[in-house]
Parts: C-alpha cells; structure tokens; sequence
C-alpha cells in the first residue's frame, strides 16, 4: 500500500496539486486525521511493508450517518479528490462516498485478490510468496520425516492465496471455501502417495474453508494408517514484509493511473490491471462484489498433484 500512497502522492505533486493523506482509513476521515504529504514525506517507504498511514476497520463508515459526516468533512476541508485503496469494503465506502459528491478513485489493495475486474489487487504477489516460502521449508522437514503437514493460509471467504500457493508450492491438496471439501478423497490420496513411496503429504488450506486445516489435522492424526499430520498457521505473517517487485511496480502504476483519472474529472472508478494496461471500472461494478475463484485453476491443482486414482 506504501507504494501506491507513493504513486498517488508523486504524481499528483508533479500536477501541481497538493496531498493530504488520512489517517487510519475512514476512521480518520471520521475524526478528520488528515497529515499533509511532501515529496520527502512518502521517500524511504517503498520497500516497507502495511501503509505509513494506518488503517482500520471503523464500525461507524458503515452507517449512513457515519458516510455523511465523512463527507462532510472532506467537503469542509476543501478537498477535491479522494483515492481509496482496499479491498472490496474499502471500495464499497468508496463508491458511497461518490454517491454522496465525493470523486472518488479506487486502488484494488487485498491479499485475497477477490476484487472484480482486475487481475491483481496490491499485496497479493507479496502475500504469495511469503506463503510458498514457508510451504518450501515445511516440505523440507516433511520430507525428512514422511509425515502429512496441513498448512493454514490466509482467506476468510476467498480461497486464491490458498488454491496459488497450492499450485506453486506443489501441494498434494487444497482446501477452499469456494468447493465442497472431500475429507475421504484427501485421505486415499494420502494412502495413494504413501503407496507411491512420496516422502511428504503437503495440503494447502484457506483459513475459511468449509473444512478447517486444524480439523483435518485431527481427522489424519485419527485416521490408522494415515500419515501422522503436523498443523502449521501461517497467520498475519503473510501481510507484512518488503513488497516484492511486482508489488512495488503495480502500486505505482495504480497510484499514477488514480491521480491520471482524477486529472481527467472520471471520477466513481477503480483502476483494475487488465492485460498490460490500466483500466477505469465504474465502481458499482465492483464495490461490495467479489471475483469468483476460477474453477478451471482448481481443477489444475488436482491434476498436478499428480495423484488422481486413474493415474495411480
Ligand atoms: O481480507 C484480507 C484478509 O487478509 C483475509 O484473508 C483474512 O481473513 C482477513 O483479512 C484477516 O483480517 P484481520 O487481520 O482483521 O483478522
């Protein structure tokens, strides 16, 4: 997020206009926490992980009355433009706020890459890695013990970080809230690759899935047979670190295109990366939808984990 408060900042400074950045996200636009933003003031923080600005989830934006004041305030302070950056709540505010005469650009920024309309959401290439490393290093001791580990990714309802990582990091399973789990198929694949003489037994699982990774856990570890399972919770580790090229290059582009749009008066959009180029979404399209997982990838991670019965 750092990056694209960077992008914004630099480029709208580079028109001429001037930069306040909120504080704590709408929490601050609520209390009217706004610090004016320099060309000195957003140096030194691309590679930092989180947001210089601080965020929150504030209970009061959601309601009407909390919407209106927030406008309020930004009107008072004769604010012209707003560029929100978030996921699919945060985008939501931003359209209502819109509606309520605010020119408003949105920044996909979430790690679940649920937003519609864009292929990647800031953080999301960070998150990835940060999770495949430590799928890597768990396969390692994995191997060196022959034993099962279900590993807990971030993903409350969506499941990509876990269904990409999966892929990535060579998991033999994947659980997401997207599609039914199939605790018995998970296990005979276990059996499968025991039988097959695979060191390790790695499942990637969404921390919404339907089937909990500590309940799979257990059921293994209940299971005769089975491999004996080990439970790892990747947690909020997957939300901070040094952003990844990707990261740092996308905010960037998505920073410079918010502040291009505002220039233009189009205002009500999100900026989404379609193919190679900067796109504006109107933001109903977007605000409070999400992106389906794509069902076509979750069929690929079955099939490169290699153990289907008929390939057995
Ligand atoms: O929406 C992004 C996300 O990282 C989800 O994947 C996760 O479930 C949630 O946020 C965690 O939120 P919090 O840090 O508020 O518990």
């Amino acid at each position: 997020m750092n990056g694209a408060i960077r992008g914004v900042t630099r480029t709208a400074l580079e028109r001429g206009w001037e930069v306040w950045g909120v504080e704590n996200g709408y929490e601050g636009l609520l209390e009217d926490r706004r610090r004016r933003l320099d060309d000195r003031s957003v140096g030194g923080i691309l590679h930092r992980g989180g947001t210089v600005l601080g965020t929150a989830r504030s209970k009061e934006f959601v309601t009407p009355e909390g919407q209106r004041r927030a406008a309020e305030n930004l009107l008072g302070a004769g604010i012209g433009g707003l560029v929100v950056i978030g996921g699919e709540g945060s985008l939501a505010g931003a359209q209502r706020l819109f509606e309520l005469g605010i020119g408003t650009i949105g920044i996909p920024a979430t790690i679940d890459n649920d937003v519609p309309h864009t292929e990647m959401a800031v953080g999301v290439d960070t998150a990835l890695n940060t999770a495949l490393e430590s799928i890597d290093r768990i396969k390692d001791t994995a191997s060196s013990h022959q034993r099962a580990h279900v590993v807990e990714v971030m993903g409350r309802n969506c499941g990509y970080l876990a269904l990409m990582s999966a892929i990535a990091g060579g998991a033999e399973a994947v659980l997401v809230p997207e599609f039914e789990p199939d605790p018995e198929g998970i296990l005979e694949a276990l059996r499968r690759s025991y039988a097959r003489g695979k060191p390790h037994f790695i499942v990637v699982a969404a921390e919404g899935a339907a089937l909990t990774a500590a309940e799979l856990h257990e059921y293994i570890n209940r299971t005769p047979g089975a491999f004996e399972s080990r439970l790892t919770v990747l947690g909020h580790v997957q939300r901070g670190g040094s952003p990844l090229a990707y990261d740092r290059i996308l905010s960037g582009r998505m920073g410079a295109a918010a502040v291009e749009a505002l220039v233009g008066g189009e205002t009500g959009v999100m900026i989404g990366l379609q193919g190679r180029r900067m796109e504006r979404i109107p933001l109903p399209e977007v605000a409070g939808k999400i992106r389906p997982l794509d069902p076509e990838l979750y069929e690929l991670a079955q099939v490169l984990a290699g153990l289907s019965a008929s390939g057995a």
